[in-house]
């Protein structure tokens, strides 16, 4: 412990104006990746067309996910089972067509357009508070074009180029790593215990290199978006940690003598 103090100066034997200064750093550090953590979210929430940040919207952007619409897995399978064969075949045309929003009420299909075949065939059981069908219209209601796109689209999602991958490795790589050294640095010049700063280091650290390898090997295997995920995570809270630290180092009142003042 003595031998770690001597090695290292300690941020509060600066003058007032650098700490002052650092304070300003590492606060405008803090508020940038806060505000990235919620660009984060805009950016990926919608890859799978449903709500909010979900990890298929991280293996899509870096696995690609493809899943069936559940309304075409339905209907190919079979149900509802007496639906006349064209009335079937004409809603897996339109559900394999491109233009599920335009044709879903095209006037010109006449009784054909799907709106027709699922007010006449679906929902005397998919509509809210429907006799038939044990409860399925309240689950699965098909009555408005609100209910039905949820389900209507197969969801296939791209993963990113690898071009757009090499280019966020090319900025993140040195600029994250960097970030976690400085912080990492300047907290072991604090008074707080080393093994405080070791802790969140070694987590951030590793953290940080399998979030960007995690980017690459996801394409290989979508289990490593969780190491995209975890890893940007212990990241991201390590260098918050560790800037708080710093910050608190610098505000608070010296409790005791610096030991270097008192061994000199
Ligand atoms: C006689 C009542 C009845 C009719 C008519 C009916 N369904 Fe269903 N549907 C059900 C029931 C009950 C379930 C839940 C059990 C099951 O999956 O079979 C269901 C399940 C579904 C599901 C699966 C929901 C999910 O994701 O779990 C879809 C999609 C669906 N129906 C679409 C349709 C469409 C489209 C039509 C009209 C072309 C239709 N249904 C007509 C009763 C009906």
């Amino acid at each position: 412990m003595t031998t770690s103090t001597h090695a290292w100066p300690r941020l509060r034997s600066l003058g007032l104006l650098s700490r002052i200064g650092l304070v300003f750093m590492v606060l405008t550090l803090l508020g940038g990746y806060i505000i990235s953590g919620i660009f984060l979210q805009w950016e990926y929430e919608n890859r799978d067309e449903r709500e909010g940040l979900t990890m298929t919207d991280i293996v899509g952007a870096y696995h690609g996910v493809s899943s069936p619409s559940p309304l075409l897995d339905a209907i190919e399978s079979g149900h509802p089972e007496d639906l006349p064969d064209p009335e079937r075949q004409a809603l897996i045309d339109w559900l394999q067509g491109d233009d599920l929003n335009q044709n879903y009420d095209n006037f010109d299909l006449g009784d054909m357009a799907p709106a027709e075949i699922i007010a006449f065939s679906c929902l005397d059981c998919h509509a809210r508070g429907a006799e038939q069908g044990e409860g399925i219209g309240d689950e699965v209601p098909l009555e408005y074009w609100d209910d039905i796109q949820p389900i209507a689209f197969s969801r296939d999602v791209q993963p990113k180029n690898t071009r757009i991958v090499a280019l966020s490795t090319h900025v993140h790589a040195p600029s994250l790593s960097m970030v976690l050294i400085m912080v990492t640095l300047l907290c072991s010049m604090t008074r707080w215990p080393g093994v405080l700063t070791g802790v969140i280091a070694s987590a951030g650290g590793i953290g940080i290199f399998f979030d960007i390898a995690g980017q690459w090997l996801a394409r290989l295997d979508p289990l490593w978006a969780y190491a995209i995920v975890a890893g940007g995570f212990a990241s991201s809270v390590g260098v918050g940690l560790l800037g708080a630290l710093v910050i608190l180092d610098m505000i608070l009142p010296s409790g005791k003598p610096r030991p270097e003042s008192a061994d000199s």
